[in-house]
């Protein structure tokens, strides 16, 4: 029988052999993948468990959060705030920073996440995910605040998400390569599935809301419309269309068969830069794709090129397969 590698094993061996990692980071994705494990556990339960529904409260965004959203959060930052290897964590649930409290030692990392991603599924029973990512605290840096998080997507030291479908499926970067982990029920862990994930630099499937359509600019309608003409038109083959609305899903996808996954800046509110966060949506995901040999613009610029501004900024979103990234991409400078 095949050897079983846990995400426990993959981890220390990332650390002992391949040197990527310290202990403490070591420590710290084993918590967040325990989180993950408790989140994928009350989202499995759903009505029986009490966890569908909003919680008739809005958070930093304007949106109107989900039980599921605040549950998330929650189990997310009691997990890791005593384990003294982070200084503080950022969320789209919370407005401010959470510093790790006085009781706990501190540590050097910072983590951010989307609790859960993909709201809108929740109640419908489609797949939804948490999205995370980690930096470094600057060195010398005394006491921690919001311009710690504002470092470039190229800074993370790991990225991940875990994406809870008919598997629940944890997917890491360290910086080496992409590796896939799925939760065995049974076992109570995850275990190595997929390794050296890479994403196809062709293909034939895009994902991106079109009801949208008449809200895009033009260098985003004439790539749509081209893919949309298939055979007959100036890209010879014929393309075939996914949206699941939950960015982690639709990732998932990506990472698995190839694809191309866009939420560009509309017209509908000209001023922001797009509907998803920089810091806890593109960055990880852009990086991840990057990891498997994909590609993350926003059109004009690489994704992890951007120096943020704020902590919950947006941005405009386009990655998966490279050829397909590049093509997008060119249209804005020619347009
Ligand atoms: P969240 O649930 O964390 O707010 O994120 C939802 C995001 C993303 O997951 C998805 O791709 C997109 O919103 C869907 O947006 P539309 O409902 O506009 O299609
Ligand atoms: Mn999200
Ligand atoms: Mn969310």
């Amino acid at each position: 029988m095949a050897k079983r590698i846990s995400l426990t094993r993959y981890l220390v061996e990332q650390q002992r052999v391949a040197g990527h990692i310290p202990s403490e980071l070591r420590l710290l994705l084993e918590v967040v993948a325990r989180a993950c494990k408790s989140i994928s556990q009350a989202v499995n339960k759903g009505a029986l468990g009490g966890v569908l529904g909003s919680a008739d409260s809005e958070n930093v965004q304007g949106e109107m959060q989900k039980k599921l959203d605040i549950i998330a959060n929650e189990v997310l930052i009691e997990a890791n705030e005593w384990g003294g290897h982070l200084a503080a964590m950022a969320s789209e649930e919370m407005e401010g920073i959470y510093v790790v409290p006085n009781r706990y030692p501190k540590g050097e990392y910072l983590l951010l996440f989307d609790p859960l991603d993909g709201s809108s599924n929740i109640d419908v029973n489609v797949s939804i995910g948490t999205i995370f990512s980690v930096l470094k605290m600057p060195e010398d840096d005394r006491g921690v605040d919001e311009g710690d998080f504002l470092q470039p997507g190229s800074h993370q030291v790991a990225a991940g998400y875990c994406v809870y479908g008919p598997q629940t499926t944890l997917v890491l970067t360290v910086g080496d390569g992409v590796a896939m982990f799925t939760l065995d029920r049974e076992q109570g862990s995850f275990v190595l599935t997929q390794e050296n994930v890479r994403i196809p630099e062709d293909t034939k499937e895009f994902a991106i809301n079109m009801s949208n359509m008449r809200h895009w600019d033009e260098p985003v309608r004439r790539y749509i419309d081209e893919c949309l003409q298939g055979k007959e038109g100036p890209r010879g083959k014929d393309f075939n269309m996914r949206w699941i609305a939950s960015m982690v899903a639709d990732v998932h996808r990506i990472m698995t068969r190839g694809g191309i996954f866009m939420y560009p800046w509309d017209k509908r509110e000209p001023n922001k830069p797009g509907k998803l966060r920089l810091l806890y949506e593109a960055n990880p995901m852009g990086w991840l794709v990057e990891q498997a040999g994909g590609a993350a613009t926003n059109g004009r610029q690489r994704i992890l090129d951007i120096q943020p501004t704020q902590l919950h900024e947006r941005v405009s979103v386009i990655l998966g397969s490279k050829n397909e990234v590049e093509r997008v991409t060119s249209y804005h400078s020619t347009l």
